[in-house]
Order: structure tokens, then C-alpha cells, then sequence
């Protein structure tokens, strides 16, 4: 077996994808800075990214928006080390992975998670405003660039993606139609 594939195996075993808790409010307040500032850079400016995750973060209103939707945490050996959500109508607002813990498959397991989910609820559409980071992921995923556009941000002016994914609907077996 090749090498990558044996350590691939080891480090997801060693993933938990589990519902969001209060508790996780303040590590994902830090998964996501430390994100958008180290991974954001490959492709923003330090301005944009400084705009996208300034130092103040509202930690309140950060743990109200985990907290008003299904938002999954990716923990490693006890630590909350990535995060992604799915809001009713099928939008997914935020993939976060720490930089540290990056390339390991994180984000393709909660992607995995929220898919799941929203074929649970009978949605036929996934959509996102994608960075232009995690447009690889995404499109591996089957979601397909809608538009580019740009955002503005605390006074920064960022591109991104406008992104969907249709989803086929659950087939209903003929029994659940009594
Ligand atoms: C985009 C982001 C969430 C991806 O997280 P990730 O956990 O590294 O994603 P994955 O590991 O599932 O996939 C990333 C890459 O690693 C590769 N990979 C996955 N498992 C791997 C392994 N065991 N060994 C080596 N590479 C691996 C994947 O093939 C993928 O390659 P690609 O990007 O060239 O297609 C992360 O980079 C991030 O947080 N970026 C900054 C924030 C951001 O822009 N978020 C999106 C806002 S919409």
C-alpha cells in the first residue's frame, strides 16, 4: 500500500465529525482566524484578509451564527480543529479547517457530513459563496462555479464564487408513499 494512503488512513481514524456545542465557540473562533490569515494569503492581500478576520471578531454574535444552524466540528484528539455548516434552505456558509491540520481530508469529511444532511432533509441544492481556496474542494465535490463576484468586507473589497451542487432527490420506495 502506498505510503500516503497508510497515513491518510491513520490520521482520519483519528477524526471525530460531531454536532457543534457552546464550548466550541472560542476554538473555532480560532480555526477560522487562523485560516483565513495563514491559508487566506495564498490568494488575498494581508489587507483582505486582516478585513476578513480582523483581531476583533464578535465572539458573541460568532457563537449565535454556529449556533441558529446545523454546524458540524471536525476534532482531532480532543481539539475542535475545523468546522463547516448547512443553513435550511441548503446554503453552506462556512469550511474552515486549521492550518495545521490541513490536507489531511477534513474538509472532504464534513463536506461528506453536510451532503448527507441535506439528502436527510430532502433538499435538491447545495450552494456557496466560495473562496477562491476552497474552489478545488468544492468543485471536487460536483459544485460548479454560478458567477465570480466580489464582496465587500470592512472596507476591503474580496473575490469569491458563487457556487451549487443539485442534489438528486431521495427515491421514495413505493411503500412510503401510503
Ligand atoms: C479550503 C479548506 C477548508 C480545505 O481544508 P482541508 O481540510 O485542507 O481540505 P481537504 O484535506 O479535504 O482537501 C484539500 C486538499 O488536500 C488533499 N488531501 C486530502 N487528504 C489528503 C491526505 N491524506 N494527504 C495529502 N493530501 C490530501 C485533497 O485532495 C485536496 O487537494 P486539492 O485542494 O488539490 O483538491 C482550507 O484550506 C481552509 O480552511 N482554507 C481557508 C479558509 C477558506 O477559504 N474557507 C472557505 C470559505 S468558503
Amino acid at each position: 500500500m502506498p505510503r500516503f494512503l497508510r497515513k491518510q488512513e491513520r490520521v482520519m481514524s483519528e477524526v471525530t465529525i460531531r454536532s457543534y456545542a457552546p464550548d466550541d465557540c472560542r476554538p473555532l473562533n480560532e480555526v477560522f482566524r487562523e485560516s483565513v490569515r495563514r491559508t487566506g494569503l495564498r490568494h488575498y492581500s494581508l489587507e483582505q484578509v486582516l478585513a476578513w478576520a480582523p483581531d476583533e471578531i464578535d465572539s458573541v454574535r460568532f457563537g449565535l451564527r454556529r449556533a441558529d444552524r446545523q454546524t458540524w466540528v471536525a476534532e482531532i484528539g480532543g481539539k475542535a480543529v475545523g468546522f463547516s455548516d448547512l443553513e435550511p434552505d441548503g446554503h453552506i456558509d462556512m469550511l474552515y479547517v486549521h492550518p495545521d491540520f490541513q490536507h489531511r481530508g477534513l474538509a472532504s469529511a464534513l463536506l461528506r457530513v453536510v451532503e448527507s444532511a441535506a439528502g436527510e432533509r430532502g433538499l435538491t441544492r447545495l450552494y456557496t459563496e466560495s473562496s477562491i481556496c476552497a474552489r478545488a474542494i468544492f468543485e471536487r465535490f460536483g459544485f460548479r462555479v454560478l458567477a465570480a463576484q466580489t464582496v465587500a468586507i470592512g472596507g476591503q473589497i474580496l473575490a469569491n464564487l458563487r457556487m451549487e451542487k443539485l442534489i438528486d432527490p431521495p427515491v421514495l420506495s413505493p411503500a412510503s408513499n401510503h
